[in-house]
């Protein structure tokens, strides 16, 4: 099998067509292998979880500090990660800055308590939060980081038609318990504030091609755009080998393009828990005809900026963990040999030119 390090490069396949990107780990940029495949394929990349709330809040020099408003936030990890991105000339999405999960629930409550039936703030004090969190993380990643980070993940999964509100609200979020669906349109207002020129700020969700669930985010996405709050939409993209439905993502990001939204396909691959040939064969198509149709979306003049993948190689995938059984989701095997479905994406790609 042919080596990531010596295959045709991605990045330089799709050229100025979108980026092409990774979620990656601080593991990976401390390892010379991974660093050279992921510099050669991506010009993009994500921090798979180490710019999430609960990676960047200190609750110990919070507490130390006394200010029941603003946190200490500590960014040595997700400094490392930017510093090998802009060394390397990668562009970074930056994930997430406001999401119901992996966020400490101390965040929520009355006097950063940490107890698990700690009563929670109240809705001035959780607004007051979220516009100090959103400040300080951008505010220090733009003036360290000038130039590298070029989206904005503002607001993570905040509808979730299967909790039964009006507008689809997820209520089990304790963003939602708070502050109801105020909190939306406040965080993007708060990062509107603070953004640096040439920055796009997006909504980012999963699940996104369900019928029900593309009409509450299309509502929610038309409101935000309204009072101009939002530029992109975020379609996250874990998908199946054996239900992909190619043309349902298609409508979708129609939908939300045709508000007039940047769509970055931000977290894509693949469950395949099976890595024979027969059934990795399925899934290079499955990814063929994915991004067959992006790049139909791409000459029908949408913006369709950036596609990322949730992981780098097969070792690596959140899968394995997640459907508790094996995974071979994504374009380079644990031993870092191009699949099929790498040389799937490279002919799409090729199509485009
Ligand atoms: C969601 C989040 C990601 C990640 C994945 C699972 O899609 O947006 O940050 O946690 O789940 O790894």
């Amino acid at each position: 099998m042919n080596n990531a390090l010596t295959a045709p490069s991605l990045r330089g396949a799709f050229g100025s067509v979108f980026k092409i990107g990774a979620a990656i780990t601080p593991r990976m940029i401390f390892d010379s292998d991974y660093r050279a495949l992921i510099c050669r394929h991506f010009s993009s990349v994500t921090a798979e979880n180490d710019m999430k709330p609960e990676r960047l809040l200190d609750r110990e020099a919070t507490l130390k500090k006394g200010d029941f408003l603003r946190p200490v936030l500590n960014f040595a990890l997700a400094d490392k990660m930017l510093a090998f991105a802009r060394e390397n000339q990668i562009a970074v999405r930056f994930h997430t800055l406001v999401w119901h999960n992996q966020t400490p629930r101390w965040f929520f409550a009355e006097n950063w308590d940490a107890a698990p039936d700690a009563p929670l703030a109240t809705p001035d004090t959780l607004l007051a939060r979220l516009e100090a969190y959103i400040q300080i993380v951008m505010e220090h990643v733009n003036s360290a980081f000038p130039g590298t980070v070029y989206a904005w993940d503002v607001v993570n999964e905040a509808i979730e038609p299967d909790q039964g509100a009006p507008g689809c609200y997820r209520t089990k979020s304790l963003w939602y318990q708070v502050l109801g669906e105020s909190f939306v349109p406040a965080a993007f207002q708060a990062a509107r504030k603070h953004q640096a020129p040439g920055q796009k700020l997006f909504y980012n969700d999963f699940s996104t091609f369900v019928p029900e669930k593309k009409e509450a985010l299309t509502a929610l996405l038309r409101k935000l755009r309204d009072e101009n709050l939002v530029d992109g939409m975020g379609m996250q993209a874990h998908l199946q080998w054996d239900n992909l439905d190619a043309a349902a993502c298609e409508r979708a990001a129609r939908a939300f393009s045709d508000l007039g939204l940047t769509l970055h396909i931000t977290e894509m691959d693949i469950h395949c828990p099976f890595r024979d040939e027969a059934h990795q064969a399925r899934l290079a198509q499955c990814y063929r005809d994915y991004f067959d149709m992006l790049l139909r979306l791409k000459r029908d003049g949408y913006d369709v900026e950036s596609v990322s993948f949730w992981g780098v190689t097969d070792a690596d995938t959140w899968l394995t963990y997640f459907r508790k059984e094996g995974s071979w989701p994504l374009l380079f095997t644990g031993n870092k040999d191009v699949k099929p479905a790498f040389d799937a994406v490279l002919e799409a790609a090729k199509s485009m030119h």
